[in-house]
């Protein structure tokens, strides 16, 4: 007779992969299971994904996780689903909760003319009043100006707007509702009264009708419908709790809600995430402003792009995408090589970039190449590169005077040792990591822990189910030479941003 013992179930529907992993009452995972996923790109910069299949690629990697729990020693009880997800990306229904069209994902830089027009219809000071956030291509409300000026059509049928996770989630529970982490991150929300703008929705001529109720992370949404429960082997009626946003609830899992503490996520894009308690938007809206998943807590976040992708497209072209070699063995090469890849910096802007340039024509760059440079110089360079471009968003917080004491490392970038003393060096901080590395999908299973109430709040789950370790203190001769390089590579947008624009007139 197998002890009983129950267990939360979190689910991430990221880009690259669903990730669902069960979680037990002390914060041990049972079990995850990672079912990868593609993008569908028909040219550099738009980036779509179908919603159907986050959500067959969900029904796998639960029932995954369920059969690799049955085989353990315990008679696994799920008693609480979390969901999170990738942010801003667009899933957009028609009046039977059919998908229109692929959802145009975080990623995708199309919008740029309607951010134009958003931001002449709305003006820096209302943007800064309301919305707390300038119109960034990733974003979900110049999705919707697309589609109405391009897919007028798509448009007529679209009748609801959900994010990734909230579709997941309907699929599950039939409810359909979002929370204010995600809401507040598509631009057609008041960061400051956290509910949907009524004014922008009328200026920007958007029906209110297609908006979803917004509910707590910690709140129930609905229980799991009888027939998904067969399908994945679980139990009909399990409670589903709203769960949110992929990089808030990864800085719930990483116990990043306290200011001073910075979330540096380094995965498909990369972020730095650093939460506060008082809305304080930055003069030029060069950080976006969010609802954090922790009641009464907001954050301040920079975004780049392509942050573990500029190493993983490193390596295909290197290696060939179908190669065994692992980022490991890359990685090994570049141990050896000296801080500053004797003289290569790389920018890593290969689909536009968004933080700080906010420039869907920007490209990756590698300068200072000479003959000597070698495999390893090219890796190292791509990695420092990577930490530069999100010391930019580290430079707009410090303008605003916040002292910070620590950077956690999440995301698959946070497993390099040598990625993270790299970060300490960039940012001259202490780097530190979490005990479990499942990232927003153990974040999704805490928020499910406190939804479903065996636990009476956040706090209470992180500080017994986590624990932080110092990986990487900065070393001071290197902080020094990176401030070097570091200010080079500040001046090199700059310098070429004007033959991004030409070059992308001759390719387009
Ligand atoms: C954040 C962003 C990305 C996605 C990745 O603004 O666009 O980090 O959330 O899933």
């Amino acid at each position: 007779m197998q002890n009983r013992r129950v267990a939360f179930l979190g689910i991430d529907i990221g880009t690259t992969a669903v990730k669902a992993v069960l979680v037990d009452i002390e914060g041990k995972i049972f079990a995850e299971c990672d079912i990868e996923q593609t993008v569908l790109r028909s040219n550099i910069i738009w980036v779509e994904q179908d919603p159907v299949m986050w959500w067959e690629n969900t029904l796998t990697a639960i029932s995954k996780v369920v059969k690799l729990a049955q085989n353990s020693k315990y008679q696994i009880e799920v008693i609480g689903i979390g969901l999170t997800g990738q942010m801003h990306s667009s899933v957009l229904l028609d009046e039977k909760f059919e998908i229109v069209r692929p959802a145009i994902l975080w990623s995708d830089g199309r919008t740029t003319p309607q951010c134009q027009e958003i931001s002449e219809k709305i003006g820096l000071q209302r943007l800064k009043r309301s919305l707390g956030n300038r119109p960034v291509e990733g974003l979900t409300a110049p999705k919707l100006l697309w589609l109405k000026q391009n897919e007028p059509r798509n448009f007529e049928r679209l009748k609801t707007l959900l994010l990734p996770k909230d579709y997941v989630r309907y699929r599950m529970t039939g409810i359909v509702v979002t929370d204010h982490s995600d809401a507040s991150a598509t631009l057609l929300y008041d960061i400051y009264r956290k509910s949907w703008s009524a004014d922008v929705l009328d200026i920007l001529e958007l029906p209110h009708s297609i908006l979803p109720d917004i509910i707590e992370s910690v709140e129930s949404a609905g229980t799991l419908q009888e027939n998904v429960a067969d399908m994945c082997g679980l139990q009909k009626g399990i409670p589903v709790i709203c769960g949110g946003a992929d990089n808030p609830v990864g800085a719930v899992a990483s116990g990043v809600f306290q200011q001073g503490l910075i979330q540096s996520s380094i995965g498909t894009s990369g972020t730095l995430l650093m939460p506060t308690d008082t809305l304080n938007v930055d003069k030029e809206l060069n950080l976006h402003n969010f609802v954090h998943c922790k009641e009464d807590w907001w954050y301040q976040m920079g975004v780049i792009l392509s942050a573990g992708d500029s190493l993983k497209w490193l390596r295909n072209i290197l290696y060939g995408e179908k190669s065994k070699t692992s980022y490991d063995s890359m990685i090994k090469e570049a141990e050896s090589i000296l801080p500053g890849s004797d003289g290569l910096i790389f920018l890593p802007h290969l689909v536009g970039e968004r933080t700080p340039h906010n420039d869907s024509n920007a490209r990756g760059v590698f300068i200072g190449l000479h003959a000597q440079h070698t495999r390893a110089h090219l890796v190292r360079a791509v990695m420092e590169g990577v930490c530069f471009a999100l010391r930019d968003s580290l430079e707009i917080a410090k303008e605003q005077k916040h002292p910070f004491t620590e950077i956690r490392a999440v995301g698959s970038g946070s497993l390099s040792k040598l990625w993270r003393q790299i970060q300490a060096d960039v940012f001259n901080l202490p780097v530190t990591v979490v005990n479990q590395f499942a990232g927003p999908a153990y974040g999704a299973a805490i928020l499910a822990a406190v939804g479903q109430k065996s636990f009476s709040s956040i706090n209470e789950v992180v500080e017994l189910w986590t624990n932080f370790e110092t990986s990487s203190e900065p070393n001071s001769e290197d902080v020094s030479d990176y401030d070097k390089y570091y200010s080079v590579y500040r001046n090199i947008y700059p310098s070429v941003k004007s033959s991004f624009q030409e070059i992308n007139s001759l390719t387009n």
